[in-house]
């Protein structure tokens, strides 16, 4: 979006500071993972725009993960720090599951290999996932139709490449509040920065919860504790008609 615009009621660069400004007045971090749907005109001034914004208050480590309303090619040209980070005894790395203007998951063998080729070259012991879309059921039939499918086969997968161990699960798409368990750890989703969409919903629907974001603690034994923040002081309630 141009500075200033609104999407469905929401400024979408507002929200966005007011998320990375409550979060800095709460703690500082290591890592900064955005899930996806970055921006929703993917031009290249845009999504510099965004890091531009994100360094002005967390200067470290940034991953980006493309979703179904970014534009990759943009995201690469505006050079968005797209890949795997190490922390301690943890690999954070991505999975590619979107495809430009589709809103369905995706996964190309070149995106499964990119991540086995860098849990291949890393020495942590420990595998954090971040994908856009949910690879759980969220019970919202118009956003589980687009999730990640055959999720056994791609996790066995994962997990049998030598190398880290996958942990845990990291994903955005479903703008609200997801916690579930799988045979590989927690799998977490993420409020949006800006509107919510309403949990259980049948179709489209928008939620009043304010904007928000996800704190992951990556502990040294492997294990991940989260805790989920909304701002405190909502004024980003989207036009719910
Ligand atoms: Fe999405």
């Amino acid at each position: 979006m141009e500075a200033g615009k609104t999407l469905l009621g929401v400024d979408t660069q507002a929200s966005l500071e007011a998320v990375l400004g409550q979060a800095k007045a709460q703690s500082a971090c290591d890592v900064v993972v955005a899930s996806g749907d970055i921006v929703h005109e993917g031009t290249p001034a845009v999504y510099q725009r965004f890091l531009h914004t994100v360094k002005r208050f967390f200067d470290v480590p940034l991953l980006c993960l493309p979703g179904n309303h970014d534009v990759l090619a943009n995201m690469h040209d505006a050079r968005l720090p797209m890949q795997a980070i190490t922390l301690g005894p943890w690999l954070i790395a991505p999975l590619d599951s979107h495809v430009d203007n589709e809103p369905s998951a995706y996964i190309a063998s070149d995106d499964l290999l990119e991540l086995t080729q860098a849990i291949n070259a890393s020495d942590a012991e420990f595998l954090l996932l971040a994908t856009h879309h949910p690879m759980v059921e969220i019970g919202a039939p118009w956003l589980d139709k687009d999730r990640i499918l055959r999720v056994d086969e791609l996790t066995n997968a994962i997990a049998a490449t030598p190398g880290a161990t996958l942990c845990g699960t990291i994903f955005g798409h479903a703008h609200q509040e997801i916690e579930a368990t799988s045979n590989y750890g927690p799998l977490l989703g993420s409020p949006s920065t800006c509107f919510q969409f309403a949990p259980k919903s049948e179709k489209f629907s928008l939620d009043d919860k304010a904007p928000g974001y996800r704190w992951l603690f990556l502990a040294a034994d492997g294990c991940i504790t989260t805790k989920l923040e909304r701002l405190t002081t909502h004024s980003f309630k989207p036009t719910m008609n």
